[in-house]
């Protein structure tokens, strides 16, 4: 396969080129923008009183808002953020006009944004951005202090007698500020779903991840303003972290593209695994890391919770998945300069953590916060999880960073960790873990992540975690028990993972037809970007009690950690992923038992490109047949499909099968096996 190559912004200042994933019918569903200037794409709403809306559908001709009571809702089609242009033709001296931004079309009003400063049952907080009289007539731009971050409709109101004329409406895309060509993707995956209203389900949910990601990388002086601004006004201008090199513009990854609008760890434990599949962007990655070991506490060796402004403390978790997260980019990218620079740092980090442990053999949480859950502190099924998988991730860390004393001393600490974990939390009768020594409350969280992470001691605690967890579903997925009432596809893109790993394709498939099958096509949504969570029975009110003061237009609907599919269509469905830095090792282990009879996709590291096509032949019974394509000079290893078996033939020679696995080397491979 012919790849074309292109010259993107470089990781570590010398230049180098990546490869572009191959071209095909995946690249409709390929949400990025061609260009930086938009225009909206229809009208979503006019009042009689405006004449020419047609016209601001592009550059030319104009539109007449005559006075009190007009406005014009414009739809960019999809989730765009960035600073609305545009021209006054005609004015009167006391001419004025406001724009009002919404995600969602529920709460298009031309007196009311979405909120994003702050959340009030009334749903009233942020209200409009002002242009007062007089206006001059010319070419307009947005002050860049009132940046909205994530929008699709932008509603025009006039908020004075005198009518307005106007033309030239557009947004400058202000997300992916580095990246000239947004499309110029690395990666790409593309199934078909035989069980599913649209056949194309699959291929739109991984653009849609990768797009969300996308929205939420960032310049680094647009973060929200804190403390927030007053009832009436937001402002996205503030310092969100510091740049590992002095690039310009400096972009660094975010929560969400209307809000928080800061660095969260937890939500990049999902997020950056999506964007090293999609578009392997992860300088934005390198500095929100970087930001985070900037704001360690030099006494105790606590990170934050959050990135500034916001800089929130007292998250054990969160504390957790900046470490676990410096693994993922150094897996990724095998940054050495990077990893040497906060390597003292990540230390101190981990002998904070380490110093939770106490005599039974656990963490003590003491920094409550988390991802919204209830429940949080003590000996916490959930946040000891997240430590075992901490500490195998730093224990491999520490070899990268030529430190085997401290990397056998984790690699230990996890073993020890994991026996008392099962000791504590399992509960045999149940199938499931519980979330403290004293609850029988069996957490969303906890179960996925110790399915995930290995923390059973056999296949059949797998299994029966699997089933316990589906217990769980309503009609859109998961009600997380330590979150009642919810929906929250950042656990559930962990439980997505789980089932995979369980061997359950089917219960994995099903999961994602109920929860985003819901989130993607929804006409509550953007229908482009994915939500932050929802209540169970799928409306914006997510965690109305619980911190969002019943404001269901403060939910963000472009929020990273809700893209876990992204990531587990690569790394399950097409079946390939890395398992040494840059993919010098990968792993080839799809799982078929989902409604497709093939499917591909690939990626591309520092090493090249690593793409996958299978393809079942005549149904599982007549075996499998792959074409793989890897770098020279790496190795790896494939394990059979379930329910597959024969013989397997690489490059039309028989190799032995141990274990349900073939070991392999780079290049260009065709097996089958039959
Ligand atoms: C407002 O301005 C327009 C064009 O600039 C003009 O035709 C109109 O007479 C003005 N209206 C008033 C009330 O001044
Ligand atoms: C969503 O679709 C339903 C059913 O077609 C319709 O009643 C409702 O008005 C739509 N909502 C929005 C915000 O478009
Ligand atoms: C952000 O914009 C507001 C409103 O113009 C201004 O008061 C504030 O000083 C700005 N903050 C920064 C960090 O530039
Ligand atoms: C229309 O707006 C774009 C984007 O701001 C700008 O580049 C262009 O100059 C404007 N056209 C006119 C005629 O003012
Ligand atoms: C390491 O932590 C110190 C505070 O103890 C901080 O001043 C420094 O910037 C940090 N260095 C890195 C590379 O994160
Ligand atoms: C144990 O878990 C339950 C259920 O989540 C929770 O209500 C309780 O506060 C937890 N106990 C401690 C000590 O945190
Ligand atoms: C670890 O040692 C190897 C071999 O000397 C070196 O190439 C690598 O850069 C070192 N890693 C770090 C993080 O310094
Ligand atoms: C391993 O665990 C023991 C017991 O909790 C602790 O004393 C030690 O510091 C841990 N080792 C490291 C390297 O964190
Ligand atoms: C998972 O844990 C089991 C039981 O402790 C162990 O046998 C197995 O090797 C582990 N799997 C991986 C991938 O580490
Ligand atoms: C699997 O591990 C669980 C937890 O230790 C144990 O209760 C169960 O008996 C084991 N099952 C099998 C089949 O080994
Ligand atoms: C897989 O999950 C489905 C429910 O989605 C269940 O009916 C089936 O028994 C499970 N299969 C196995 C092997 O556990
Ligand atoms: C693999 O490549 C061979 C040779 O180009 C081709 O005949 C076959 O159809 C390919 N298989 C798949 C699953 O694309």
């Amino acid at each position: 396969m012919l790849l074309s190559q292109i010259l993107l912004p470089t990781l570590l200042g010398a230049s180098s080129t990546w490869a572009l994933a191959p071209s095909g019918p995946w690249d409709a569903f390929n949400f990025a923008p061609t260009s930086k200037t938009l225009y909206a794409t229809t009208i979503r709403h006019v009042e009689p009183t405006v004449s020419g809306s047609e016209n601001l559908l592009s550059s030319t001709g104009s539109a007449t808002l005559g006075g009190q009571g007009a406005w014009v809702t414009l739809d960019f089609g999809k989730e765009v953020g960035g600073l609305i242009s545009m021209n006054f033709d005609a004015v009167n001296l006391t001419s004025s006009i406001s724009l009002a931004f919404t995600e969602s079309p529920m709460f298009i009003n031309p007196l009311l944004s979405d909120d994003s400063s702050f959340p009030i049952a009334t749903m009233n907080y942020d209200t409009v951005l002002s242009v007062p009289a007089p206006l001059s007539t010319g070419h307009w731009t947005q002050p860049a202090f009132a940046l909205r971050g994530g929008f699709r409709f932008l509603t025009i109101a006039t908020t004075s007698d005198e009518p307005v004329t106007i033309s030239n409406v557009s947004v400058a895309i202000s997300f992916m500020p580095h990246v000239e060509d947004m499309t110029a993707y690395t990666g790409y995956f593309y199934a078909q779903d035989s069980d599913f209203m649209d056949p194309d389900f699959l291929t739109k949910l991984w653009y849609a991840g990768a797009y969300t990601v996308q929205t939420d990388t960032v310049a680094i002086n647009t973060g929200r303003q804190v403390p927030f601004e007053p009832q009436g006004f937001w402002a996205n201008n503030a310092t969100l972290g510091v740049c590992f090199d002095e690039a310009s513009p400096c972009p660094i990854i975010v929560d969400g593209a209307k809000r928080d609008r800061a660095v969260w760890p937890g939500d990049m434990g999902i997020a950056v695994p999506t964007q090293f599949v999609s578009t392997f962007d992860l300088t934005p990655t390198r500095n929100a890391l970087f930001t985070m070991f900037t704001h360690i506490n030099p006494e105790t060796g606590a990170l934050p919770e959050s990135g500034p402004p916001l800089s929130q403390l007292g998250s054990d978790t969160y504390h957790c998945w900046t470490l676990i997260g410096s693994y993922n980019y150094y897996l990724f990218s095998g940054d050495d300069e990077w990893l040497s620079t906060i390597w003292p740092n990540f230390t101190l980090a981990m002998s904070y953590i380490e110093g939770r442990v106490d005599s039974s053999g656990l963490a003590d949480i003491i920094g409550l916060r988390d991802w919204g859950r209830l429940g949080q502190g003590g000996h916490n099924a959930e946040a000891n999880a997240i430590l075992y998988k901490l500490l195998l991730t730093a224990s491999s860390l520490a070899s990268f960073a030529n430190d085997s004393s401290l990397s056998s001393a984790w690699a230990a600490n996890a073993t020890a960790l994991k026996t008392v974990f099962n000791d504590v939390f399992w509960m045999e009768d149940v199938g499931l873990y519980r979330d403290n020594s004293s609850t029988t409350l069996t957490p969303q969280d906890a179960n996925s992540f110790a399915l995930l992470y290995n923390l059973t001691l056999n296949d059949t605690q797998k299994q029966r975690i699997s089933e316990g967890l589906e217990r769980n579903w309503v009609d859109l997925g998961p009600v997380p028990p330590e979150l009642p009432d919810t929906i929250s596809p950042f656990i559930s893109g962990f439980e997505l993972q789980a089932h995979f790993e369980a061997g359950n394709d089917t219960r994995a498939f099903d999961l994602l037809h109920r929860e985003w099958g819901y989130i993607l096509y929804t006409n509550l949504s953007v229908e482009s970007t994915l939500v932050e969570g929802l209540t169970a029975n799928g409306s914006l009110y997510y965690r109305y009690y619980d911190g969002y003061n019943d404001d269901a237009a403060y939910t963000s609907h472009a929020h990273g950690w809700s893209s876990g599919p992204t990531s587990a269509l690569t790394f399950y469905v097409a079946g390939l992923t890395v398992t040494s830095p840059q993919g010098q090792n990968w792993a080839l282990a799809p799982h078929i038992g989902g409604p497709m009879n093939s499917a591909q996709g690939g990626f591309t590291t520092g090493l090249g490109w690593f793409g996958v096509i299978w393809e079942l032949l005549d149904g599982t019974s007549g075996g499998i047949s792959l074409n793989v394509t890897t770098p020279e000079g790496t190795q790896g290893v494939f394990t059979l499909p379930q329910g597959i078996s024969g013989t397997v033939k690489v490059n039309g020679s028989v190799l032995d099968v141990e274990g349900g696995s073939v070991p392999l080397s780079g290049g260009a491979l065709n097996i089958v096996v039959s």
